[in-house]
């Protein structure tokens, strides 16, 4: 979604604020645009189209202010127009204001502004915010410090919804007031400066040490300070927190793409999530867990909650929970699960994925099972993101920042740690089967054979280049490789445009067989020995109509009923998919860069969904 950034220091403001929406252009966005202090004035410059495309605004050169916001805009309310790009000013010009997320009682809003003499010049919900700001600043006749702060804190106890805030003030040219709730927002603490961001990687080039907000946590920033109010206004304390990530792990490091650079991640990212929790001899270990094995034996259910791929690794985890542990464990989809009342009480775990930790659906989801009484676990990439903040207990991937919008290493590094989580949780119900042990000897071979795998699967770019001109393509599996299928198809259409269908090889016949013609590419995956045959079966029936067929497998098979086979190494079916997918994520790549497209910047897509 949008991106925000400021910075308040000592330095032009311009340049920084610019090169900041430049690191956050991945997150997807329609508009741009900045707003400084320029002595006693707010300057104001934005336009539709990519960020490159402020350079070119005339005076943009010219401004010298120290203090400034910018905002890359991925349009909720009102079309992508230079109007509705952030900032918004108030209709005296006296604050400028960037939003992320929506304000639910905008209308309601505009109308009572309406009556008090307000004129909106945008569509957009956003341009309530620095003129209900303004209203209440006009009605305060106290003019001390706190003015600007008060004004903006009984404005945001108006708006219903989610925001992220950023908003500067003419009168108090030495500050800027940051606030969040449900989008996300952090505080890079520098050495007389401090910088805002919609995420950490932004600015890590500036500085490590960030102060991470709680909802409706009232930030006033200075060059040398920065103070955090509660909604009371009563002042409390917070540390800042050292984030560990390097900037240098941010950038392309000589890839074409972050895309490519995070597939080829993949070893390093698996090893990183395995760390010390597990190994050979010993229990796995989580520090941020404290069950106990009573716990786990009284639970009646476990639910997956997540969106798009991170739902698909909670398949993945309900597979071998269920096999493991023998824990009945449902996967739903954030925005459903969060509207279809389901069935939770105190006995009930949820544990949430999110790679960003800050979607929407997700965050609702998680908010929801704690209100309804189970205990609930993030699985996050991003320390300290808001799902994180929310859950009871947190358990990180550890794959590094990803940046690309379609999902790679994420994705198999939440496969890895949901296994290694369904270990800790059979062992401290003190199940200790053989299969626990041969699995925890194949998960620390993994990464080996991850290398592997990707040298293997370069290949695949020679079948790509054959088949990107098509405009379906079809991907079957059974049991664990049917989750695979989906990851792969929906990777495709994120990345490629080519409408994509994923099926359960056996269900094809029941109606999707009829689309089958000639030349038509169908894509399977063949892990699990005692479904081979059965899958096998199922591709000759599309070949029997004509298809194209390309398998991914570690089985020994007839290579030569199939268009092309692409042999990976076996492993334990629990872990499978962390390598049948390599193949299947360097499919779609080649296939979006023969189309010549911005692998890394889907159309219409944005890397972290901060709205409903
Ligand atoms: C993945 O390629 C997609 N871009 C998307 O499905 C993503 O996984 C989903 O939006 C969830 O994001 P999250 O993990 O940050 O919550
Ligand atoms: N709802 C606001 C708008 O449409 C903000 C959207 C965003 O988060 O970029 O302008």
């Amino acid at each position: 979604m949008c991106g925000i950034v400021g910075y308040i220091g000592t330095k032009k403001a311009s340049p920084i604020l610019i090169n900041g929406l430049i690191r956050l252009e991945y997150r997807g966005y329609d508009s741009a645009g900045i707003s400084t202090i320029e002595k006693e004035n707010l300057s104001l410059m934005k336009d539709k189209g990519r960020v490159k495309n402020l350079y070119n605004l005339p005076g943009i050169d010219d401004l010298e202010g120290t203090i400034g916001i910018a905002h890359t805009r991925w349009a909720t309310h009102g079309k992508p127009s230079k109007e509705n790009s952030h900032p918004h000013m108030d209709n005296s010009n006296t604050f400028s204001a960037v939003h992320n997320g929506i304000i639910e009682n905008y209308n309601e809003l505009r109308k009572f502004l309406g009556d008090n003499g307000y004129t909106f010049y945008s569509q957009t919900d956003t341009e309530v915010i620095p003129n209900l700001v303004h209203y209440y600043y006009s009605k305060d006749t106290n003019n001390d410090d706190l003015k600007f702060l008060r004004a903006v804190k009984s404005a945001c106890s108006d708006f219903k919804g989610s925001f992220a805030i950023e908003i500067i003030c003419k009168d108090y040219p030495d500050n800027m007031i940051v606030v969040r709730k449900d989008s996300p927002l952090v505080i890079g603490k520098g050495d007389e400066e401090n910088f805002i961001s919609s995420d950490i990687p932004a600015i890590l080039s500036f500085t490590r040490d960030f102060y991470l907000l709680d909802d409706l946590e009232f930030t006033v920033l200075s060059r040398n300070d920065a103070k955090f109010y509660d909604i009371n206004l009563n002042q409390i304390d917070k540390k800042t927190k050292t984030i560990e990530w390097d900037a240098a792990s941010s950038e392309k490091n000589g890839f074409d793409d972050y895309m490519l650079k995070e597939i080829y991640e993949q070893p390093t990212a698996i090893r990183e999530t395995i760390g010390a929790k597990l190994n050979e001899n010993s229990k796995c270990e989580f520090d941020e867990l404290n069950f106990t094995k009573e716990y786990l034996e009284n639970i009646n259910k476990i639910y997956i909650v997540a969106c798009g791929t991170a739902m698909h690794a909670g398949l993945v985890g309900k597979n071998v929970i269920e096999k493991l542990c023998k824990i009945q464990t449902e996967v739903d989809i954030a925005s459903e699960f969060r509207y279809r009342d389901p069935i939770i009480d105190d006995k009930t775990l949820c544990i949430f994925i999110s790679q960003s930790g800050e979607t929407a659906d997700t965050i609702a989801a998680l908010k929801l099972s704690k209100e309804k009484g189970a205990k609930t676990i993030a699985v996050s990439n991003v320390i300290g993101s808001s799902i994180t903040r929310e859950a009871d207990y947190s358990v990180y991937t550890h794959a590094g920042p990803e940046i690309a919008v379609a999902s790679t290493k994420a994705y198999t590094s939440q496969v890895m740690l949901l296994v290694i989580l369904a270990i800790y949780f059979a062992e401290t119900l003190y199940i200790n089967e053989d299969k626990i042990k041969e699995l925890k000897k194949d998960i620390l071979e993994l990464p080996k054979k991850l290398e592997e795998t990707l040298k293997i699967s370069e290949n695949i770019k020679e079948f790509a280049k054959k088949v990107y001109q098509e405009t379906d393509i079809f991907f079957l599996g059974r049991g664990i490789d049917e989750t695979v299928a989906r990851e792969a198809s929906l990777k495709l259409k994120e990345i490629s445009y080519i409408h994509s269908e994923s099926y359960a090889a056996g269900e094809l016949k029941h109606g999707p067989i009829a689309l089958i013609e000639n030349g038509i590419t169908v894509v399977s995956i063949m892990t699990d020995s005692k479904l081979v045959e059965k899958t096998v079966s199922n591709v000759q029936e599309v070949i029997s109509r004509g298809a194209k067929t390309i398998v991914v497998t570690n089985q020994n098979i007839d290579d030569t009923m199939f268009e092309k086979v692409i042999h990976i190494p076996t492993t334990n079916s629990f872990i499978s998919p962390i390598l049948s997918i390599i193949p299947l994520q360097l499919f779609s790549y080649y296939i979006s860069k023969e189309k010549g497209l911005d692998v890394d910047k889907p159309r219409n897509l944005a890397k972290s969904v901060t709205v409903e």
